[in-house]
Formats: structure tokens, C-alpha cells, sequence
């Protein structure tokens, strides 16, 4: 467990596990406060669900989420081996990294039959990705894998089980109006990331590939194993869900509540997976909201949770919006939804649990994070690999330290 972090925000985690070692140079950069841009407001259309406690009324928003969806504009043609393949993009100041990846495509041949790829086709897909997370060290923090997370659950997280809509099989995120939607601000980083892996890999589905790239990062950034199945198939347009289905960090416990019992989660579960703020940082530019959650953004751990109780948090005085700002050294943040973890008496007492025992948490996580890459996934989509993974067992792929390590 990590003990509470008080120290100046140069300094480095002293214990880093071994597969989290090639971080811990960037990991030691302090992550400063960046420049901050006031974005134009708009609303977000939410999804109506009738009247559940903490549902959004339609509407109410942070507003500064949707810069995005006013900039629209940009119309991307993707030529894959499997075909030409139209999609919308939104509109991003990030490198496009439409190239091919180094591997160069694999050849017909050699793809699993039927696409039926086993555990050693999917590790190669693992591996492939995994050697991109650091292609660019100028990107953010130097790595991928915080936004490849949040793609894989923005992908995912949209499932509704009362209609039985929306989740991770369709990668219905390719189209507009999904691409636009305020929270998917950014996440054409992601998505341009994996189109080369695509490319090289052409049997693998977008729906299977960016929970794929989910499971890598957390991996390789030092989480727990995540146990994972192949199976998603890709959608059309029209399957994309209705905005408003994501949460709104602007917002309270109810709110939380209403987004992810939506998703069938319960309140431990929410708070297990509010976790993955460990990972990554807030960019004004998507968001609106700035900076990281804890001083090693590259490090999977239950720094958060430690951080969240332990350190002061007061708002941060900004020309953005409301968000908090740690007394000890005002590098780190924690949104408005952040802090209702520490005010809901219910999801505090779980706060509390993580923040003592790592290992729980990653024992917690690593179920959940499974779980919600799958939702929206028909059983009989995995139940097709069953010849090739053991009747239904999940893949756990293997990290780039125990492949060297082997
Ligand atoms: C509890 C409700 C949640 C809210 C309100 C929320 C909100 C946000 C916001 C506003 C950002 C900043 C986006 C940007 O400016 O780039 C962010 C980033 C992130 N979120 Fe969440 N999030 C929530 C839950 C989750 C969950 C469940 C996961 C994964 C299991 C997750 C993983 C991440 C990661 C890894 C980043 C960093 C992305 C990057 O560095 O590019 N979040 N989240």
C-alpha cells in the first residue's frame, strides 16, 4: 500500500513494480499545472430515462465539455484490408498516427480461421500494442496507455440494461454522433493509436481490439491481470447510443449512482472503478478540466484512494471549471465526482478499505474492469470461441515483463 504522498512533487515512488520500471522516468517529471484555456460552453443533450434519483435533467452540464462537438467537422476515410471504411472523427490537435505499424500487416494466411484467434494470436495483438504505448514521448506524460483505458471504457461504459443498448460490441464509437459526444472528447488519440494495430491485425474486430488495448495498459502500467474474452462484433452507426449515458464529473453520488446501476454496478463496484484515476491526466482542451490525480500518472496503484483521503483538497481558484487542488504541492486534482467518494458516507467506507489494502483493490478491479469490457456482449459471441479458449475460459494475456521473464 502506498503510504500518503506529502513529499515535493519531483520526487518518485520509491517502490514501483518491476513492469512499471520503464515509467518511472517520466513518473518523476513533476506534473505541472498546464496553461488553461476557457472554452465556450455548450449543453449536452441528455439521454431521457424518466425520473431516477440522480438522473440528469436534460441538460445540465459542466459545459465545457462540448468544445468538440461545436468544432465538428473533420470526415476521415480509413482504407483497411478488409475494405474501405468510412468514419467521422472528431476534431483533435493531436498527430494523426494513421501509419502503419512497424510489424507491416499479417498476410491472409496466417489469420485465425474463421477469426477465431486463441490466446497466442491475442498475445500477439497484446504484444503489438504494448510496443506502441511509448512511440511518442511527447505525448502527454510519454504513453498511451491512460487514454487507451479511457477509450476501452467510454466504449463500454454506455450500456443501459434496461434497454439492453449501448455497451462494448459495436465500437460504435468510429461514427458521429458517438465521436462527438462531449465525453469522447480526446479519444480520437486512442482511436488513431490502435488504427495501425488494425491494420496489421485486420481479423481483430475495433470492439474487440479497443478493450483490448484497455486490458494492455492497465497491464503493462503495473495493475492487476485482466481477465479478458474475444468475441465483439462491429456495429453500424445506427447502433450508436443516445449521449448523456456517461457520467458528468461536474456532478454528485446521485448522479454517479444513476450512470453506473445503469450499467449494473453497485456502490462498491463504482468505487473500485473510479480507481483507474490513477492513471492519466485532465487536458483543458478535451475536457475542459486540468492535470493529474496523483504524482505518478504512469502508475497503476491505490495512490489515488490515499490521496483522496489523506491530503487537503481545497477548490482551485482557475478560469475553468470547478475542480480540486491538493494544499501540498497544487500539482494533482480531483473532480467535483472525485470528491463525492470522500462525501458519500457509503462510498467512503469503501475509499477507505482501497486506500489501506492495495491488493483488494486490485483484486476488486481487476473483476469489475473485466466485467464492464463486457458489457452489451451477447453470450453466444463468446461462447463461439469456446473450441479455441477452453469452453469460455477468459485469456489472461501476459505482460511484457513475464514474456522476458519467461
Ligand atoms: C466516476 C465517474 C467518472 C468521471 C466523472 C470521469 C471523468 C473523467 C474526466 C473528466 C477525465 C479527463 C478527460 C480529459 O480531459 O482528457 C477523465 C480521464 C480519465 N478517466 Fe475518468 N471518469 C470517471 C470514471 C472513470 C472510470 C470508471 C475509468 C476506468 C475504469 C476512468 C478512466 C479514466 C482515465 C484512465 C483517464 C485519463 C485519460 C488520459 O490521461 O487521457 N474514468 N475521466
Amino acid at each position: 500500500m502506498a503510504a500518503l504522498r506529502t513529499v515535493a512533487s519531483t520526487s518518485l515512488r520509491s517502490t514501483l513494480r518491476p513492469n512499471a520500471a520503464a515509467t518511472a522516468r517520466r513518473s518523476a517529471q513533476a506534473p505541472s499545472l498546464r496553461a488553461t484555456r476557457n472554452l465556450s460552453s455548450s449543453r449536452i443533450v441528455a439521454e431521457q430515462q424518466g425520473p431516477v434519483k440522480g438522473s440528469p435533467p436534460p441538460a445540465a452540464d459542466s459545459g465545457v465539455r462540448t468544445n468538440r462537438t461545436a468544432l465538428f467537422g473533420g470526415l476521415a476515410i480509413a482504407v483497411l484490408a478488409g475494405g474501405a471504411f468510412a468514419f467521422f472523427g472528431d476534431r483533435d490537435d493531436r498527430k494523426n498516427l494513421l501509419d502503419v505499424g512497424r510489424g507491416g500487416a499479417q498476410s491472409a494466411a496466417s489469420w485465425p480461421k474463421d477469426g477465431l484467434g486463441s490466446q497466442q494470436d491475442y498475445q500477439k495483438v497484446y504484444n503489438a500494442i504494448s510496443e506502441r504505448l511509448e512511440i511518442d514521448p511527447k505525448y502527454d506524460d510519454g504513453s498511451y496507455g491512460p487514454v487507451l483505458v479511457r477509450l476501452a471504457w467510454h466504449s463500454s461504459g454506455t450500456y443501459d440494461k434496461h434497454t439492453n443498448t449501448g455497451g462494448s460490441n459495436g465500437a460504435t464509437m468510429r461514427f458521429a454522433p458517438e465521436s462527438n459526444h462531449g465525453a469522447n472528447a480526446g479519444l480520437k488519440a486512442a482511436r488513431d493509436f490502435l488504427e495501425p494495430i488494425k491494420q496489421q491485425f485486420p481479423w481483430v474486430t475495433y470492439s474487440d481490439l479497443w478493450t483490448l488495448g484497455g486490458v494492455v495498459a492497465i497491464q503493462e502500467l503495473g495493475g492487476p491481470k485482466i481477465p479478458w474474452r474475444p468475441g465483439r462484433s462491429d456495429r453500424e452507426a445506427n447502433f450508436c447510443p443516445p449521449e448523456g449515458r456517461l457520467p458528468d464529473a461536474d456532478k454528485g453520488s446521485d448522479h454517479l449512482r444513476w450512470v453506473f446501476y445503469k450499467m449494473g454496478f453497485n456502490d462498491e463496484e463504482i468505487v473500485a472503478l473510479s480507481g483507474a484515476h490513477a492513471l492519466g491526466r485532465c487536458h483543458s482542451d478535451r475536457s475542459g478540466f486540468d492535470g493529474p490525480w496523483q504524482h505518478s500518472p504512469l502508475s497503476f496503484n491505490n495512490e489515488y484512494f490515499t490521496l483522496l483521503l489523506n491530503e487537503k483538497w481545497h477548490v482551485r481558484k482557475w478560469d475553468g471549471p470547478k475542480q480540486f487542488q491538493d494544499a501540498s504541492t497544487g500539482g494533482l486534482m480531483m473532480l467535483p465526482t472525485d470528491m463525492a467518494l470522500l462525501q458519500d458516507k457509503k462510498f467512503r467506507k469503501q475509499v477507505e478499505k482501497y486506500a489501506k489494502n492495495e491488493e483488494l483493490f486490485f483484486k476488486d478491479f481487476q473483476r469489475v474492469f473485466s466485467t464492464l469490457l463486457e458489457l452489451g456482449v451477447p453470450q453466444e459471441n463468446f461462447k463461439r470461441f469456446e473450441p479455441v479458449n477452453e469452453s469460455g475460459k477468459p485469456y489472461m494475456l501476459k505482460t511484457t515483463a513475464e514474456q522476458e521473464n519467461a
